[in-house]
């Protein structure tokens, strides 16, 4: 990634960092484990790709000022954190380490993970809910925006996925259906990302340019993951490599091979970097879609 591009990634990352403390930072004596939880796997690390992504669309948008939704930008984070918490725990992949370090459930009590995934859950919709109530944006939007992160996270998205994923482990699985556990499990995620903020960049025509974009990146992302589980090392992934064989999982890799894998997860990426034309000024992102495919972590 060029320097410039290397500083405005690091400017959103710093941003969403900072605000993700703030949510968490108080601690009532009582509930005090659970929200010490939502805090150690939040600030365990990770991209923040999702956050980068709401503002870089909406900036895309036109909106000069993107910074000023952080906090909305958060809401995508905390799901996706909530996600990888509960897939982590003994009755779903059983991972014992995220982010580099012990998951939610190593650290704390396995009933303690399980609440602060919910809590975050909840909470991400309290934030954008807040931001209404505090005029950071208008209560029409903050229903719209309540309305695709809900869709995205439900039975028709991330969760559906999940138990796609869950249905299919030890069990043969066809090409398109595995495009469909992926598109539900890790592509709901990151187009909701993508539409939330055009959606705060006030350009409801660019949903569609938006959408096609995400679903390529999302499938790319999750085909590159699927091959890092078994090319990947433990100190760049974070995660224990092999997991997927291990849990007998359907993955591009195990259907098609690394190769094949390899190089459609590329075609998805030109397709993704296509529909980013209709943006004027999508230099910042072209560069991050084309690195995520050669990311290692
Ligand atoms: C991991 O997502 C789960 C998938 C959907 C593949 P990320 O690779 O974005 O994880 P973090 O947030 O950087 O840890
Ligand atoms: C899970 O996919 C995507 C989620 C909805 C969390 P994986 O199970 O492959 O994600 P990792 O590899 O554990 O991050
Ligand atoms: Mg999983
Ligand atoms: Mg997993
Ligand atoms: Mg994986």
């Amino acid at each position: 990634m060029n320097d410039m591009n290397k500083a405005t990634l690091d400017y959103y990352v710093e941003l969403i960092d900072n605000k993700l403390l703030e949510l968490t930072r108080s601690k009532p004596e009582l509930q005090g484990q659970v929200v010490e939880a939502m805090e150690y796997s939040l600030q365990a690390g990770g991209k923040r790709l999702r956050p980068v992504l709401m503002l870089e669309f909406c900036r895309m948008c036109g909106e000069r000022q993107p910074e000023k939704y952080a906090e909305i930008a958060c809401s995508i984070e905390l799901i996706h954190t909530f996600s990888l918490i509960h897939d982590d725990l003994p009755c779903m992949d059983d991972d014992d380490y995220r982010r580099g370090k012990p998951s939610c459930h190593k650290a704390f009590p396995e009933n303690i993970a399980l609440l602060a995934g919910d809590a975050l859950n909840t909470l991400a919709f309290e934030v954008i809910a807040n931001s209404a109530m505090n005029g950071v944006i208008s209560a029409d939007k903050a229903v719209m925006l309540i309305s695709v992160l809900a869709r995205a996270v439900g039975t028709d998205g991330m969760i559906g996925g999940q138990v796609i994923d869950l249905k299919y482990e030890n069990k043969e699985i066809d090409v398109d259906t595995l495009n469909i556990l992926q598109t539900c499990k890790t592509g709901a995620l990151i187009e909701a990302a993508c539409v939330m903020g055009v959606i705060l960049g006030d350009k409801l025509e660019a949903i569609p340019f938006a959408a096609d974009y995400a679903q390529a990146m999302g499938r790319a992302f999750q085909i590159v993951d699927d091959i890092l589980d078994v090319t990947g090392t433990f100190e760049e992934f974070g995660k224990p490599i092999g997991s997927d064989s291990e849990q007998h999982k359907n993955t591009y890799v195990s259907l098609l091979g690394l190769d094949k894998s390899e190089q459609i997860a590329k075609q998805l990426t030109v397709q993704a970097l296509g529909h980013l034309k209709y943006f004027e000024d999508s230099v910042f992102l072209t560069e991050l879609t084309s690195d995520m495919l050669t990311r290692r972590s």
